[in-house]
């Protein structure tokens, strides 16, 4: 007889490292010289050979090392720029890091965003986990220090972000960045910072949402998959939530979007999620349409293999919305949202749908299918329509919608097309609060011939010439009269490289832009003047 060795399933399992729960910040009222802590941040304008504040009093305790530093030409204040001095016990922090904040004139909260980002990805690198520090611009920079606050916590929680877990190993083993202090000797400041702290954690975190959903990768994040995620925030903000199948779908003659979803396997899914902040008021209502396309090949329209990998994101859009809705659900501005997000693969299967397929969309529109990897514009405009017959009066899509846009306007901002200047600005607007940036394209009636199909209403391609706004055309087509907003990431939705707040990968515009659009429009509605009464006889 053999003898069986007990197999290794029954050994006991390796403990599992302690995960890593993420950032902590808080805030403290102290003097910063009297902190203990392994490293304190303090901060320096770019060309100033004598730091005042907070850094002054820093420099003075150490014997003027930074004034030292800064007429060697070592520390000249660049955005940025890190600066670790060791204080060999002159001080209670062990060290002091000096960053810089650029110029003056053109400092503001998105400085202190990447600044901060960078000061605790620099810290983690050197494998220091903890640290204390100044709110950058609160003092001299003369911010408000709320949203001092906010953006420390922004760019700390952005810039630290990583997407690890799928290494089977404990990936990298270096140090993680585990706790950051804010201090701040004033009372009525530091709680301030406080608040602003919380908001910015808040916002990170649901920025932080998106951008796992859209790093996954397509086996990982499929339609049902980004359902189950809507339904996690749902739960969480305690908001309604609704999902469709292909079935309900076909149902309401959403034949656009069924005509995309025909070519996988995999179920396609309407999300529907609805956040009542007015109740009393229907008609104020904000309506967030998202590209969920969770893997787009092309379709038979094929893409070439090269880079097709990061078509894994071209559901960043349909992220975005979720992940807006999980702000919106814990700051709760007084305006109703809807979220519409429709979630499919766009694969070449052999039921797939074919170029020069016709298709009637849910507002009984034609549509030639000239090519069906323009399959973005076809799934958003059911989706719009939908979203319209639920009487939605504002519009703002969010779409990985041309390769045209990444060639216009690169990575540096998102592209804006509408129909209403007003909406359009304000969304603009939203974007400078929060430090995301959009730029407008026109929309021309001339550019219409584009789209025009010899055998249906319109054609899904308008062919070479100015992509992006063909495309956006098509959707103008889905938005009956209502103010409508299409938001272009297809370049920004993901970065090549590390930079400010912004890692490799996902970033999560415009999460944060989207959920301050939502509150700026509450606040708009709240303040707009009472109509006067309709009964009274206009004066002569
Ligand atoms: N998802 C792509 C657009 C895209 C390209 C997003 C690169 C992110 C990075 C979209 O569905 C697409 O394939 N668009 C086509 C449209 C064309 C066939 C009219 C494009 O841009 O090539
Ligand atoms: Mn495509
Ligand atoms: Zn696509």
């Amino acid at each position: 007889m053999t003898t069986t060795k007990p197999r290794a399933a029954n050994a006991k399992k390796p403990a599992k490292p302690a995960k890593f729960v993420g950032l902590a910040i808080d805030v403290q009222s102290a003097d910063i010289t009297g902190i203990d802590t392994p490293a304190l941040v303090v901060n320096l304008f770019r060309g100033v050979k004598k730091p005042a504040g907070a850094t002054g009093a820093v420099d003075k305790a150490l014997g003027g090392v930074i004034s030292q530093l800064i007429e060697d030409g070592e520390i000249k204040g660049s955005a940025g720029e890190t600066t670790l001095i060791h204080t060999q016990g002159k001080i209670k922090p062990s060290r002091v890091l000096v960053v810089g904040l650029g110029p003056e004139d053109t400092f503001d909260v998105q400085v202190v965003r990447r600044v901060s980002a960078e000061v605790v990805r620099f810290l983690r690198r050197k494998g220091i986990s903890k640290a204390a520090t100044i709110a950058h611009g609160a003092g001299i920079g003369g911010l408000d220090p709320q949203l001092s606050g906010q953006a420390i916590a922004e760019g700390a929680h952005l810039g630290l972000y990583k997407f690890g877990i799928y290494f089977s190993k404990n990936g990298d083993s270096s140090t993680e960045f585990e706790s950051l202090t804010v201090v701040e000797l004033d009372k009525d400041r530091a709680k301030a910072i406080e608040s602003g702290v919380k908001l910015g954690t808040t916002v990170a975190q649901a920025s932080i949402t998106a951008r796992d959903m859209v790093n996954e990768p397509a086996n990982h994040m499929t339609p049902s998959k980004m359902a189950e995620a809507a339904q996690k925030v749902a739960s969480k903000q305690k908001l309604k939530i609704e999902i469709m199948d292909n079935a309900q779908m076909k149902k309401l003659g959403m034949g656009a979007f069924m005509g995309v979803a025909q070519g996988t396997d995999e179920p396609a899914k309407l999300i529907i999620l609805r956040y009542e902040g007015d109740p009393g008021n229907p008609e104020n209502n904000l309506g967030l349409i998202g590209k969920g396309i969770t893997f787009d090949t092309g379709g038979i329209s094929l893409k070439p293999p090269g880079g097709m990998e990061a078509m894994k994101g071209d559901m960043a859009g349909g992220a975005s919305v979720i992940a807006a809705m999980e702000i919106i659900g814990q700051t709760k501005p007084k305006i109703n949202v809807l979220a519409v997000i429709a979630a499919t693969e766009n694969m070449p299967g052999a039921s797939a749908q074919r170029p020069g397929d016709v298709v009637r969309a849910m507002n009984g529109k034609t549509i030639e299918v000239i090519n069906t990897d323009a399959e973005g514009r076809l799934v958003l405009a059911d989706a719009l329509w939908y979203a319209r017959e639920q009487g939605i009066t504002k519009l703002v899509d969010v779409a990985t919608l041309t390769g045209a846009m990444v060639t216009t306007l690169g990575k540096a901002c998102t592209g804006v097309m509408g129909n209403d200047d007003t909406l359009v600005q304000q969304t603009i607007d939203a974007g400078k609060k929060t430090g995301e940036k959009f730029w407008e394209l026109p929309m021309f009636d001339e550019y219409k011939e584009l789209i025009k199909s010899d055998v249906a209403d319109m054609k899904n391609s308008g062919g070479r010439q100015a992509g992006s706004i063909s495309a956006a055309l098509l959707l103008a087509e889905f938005v009956d009269g209502a103010a409508w907003v299409h938001l272009d990431i297809a370049g920004t939705s993901t970065s090549d490289k590390a930079s400010g707040y912004l890692v490799k990968g996902a970033t999560g515009v415009p999460v944060r832009t989207l959920a301050q659009l939502a509150s700026d429009l509450a606040d708009a509605a709240a303040t707009k003047k009472p109509e006067k009464p309709k009964s009274k006889a206009k004066a002569k």
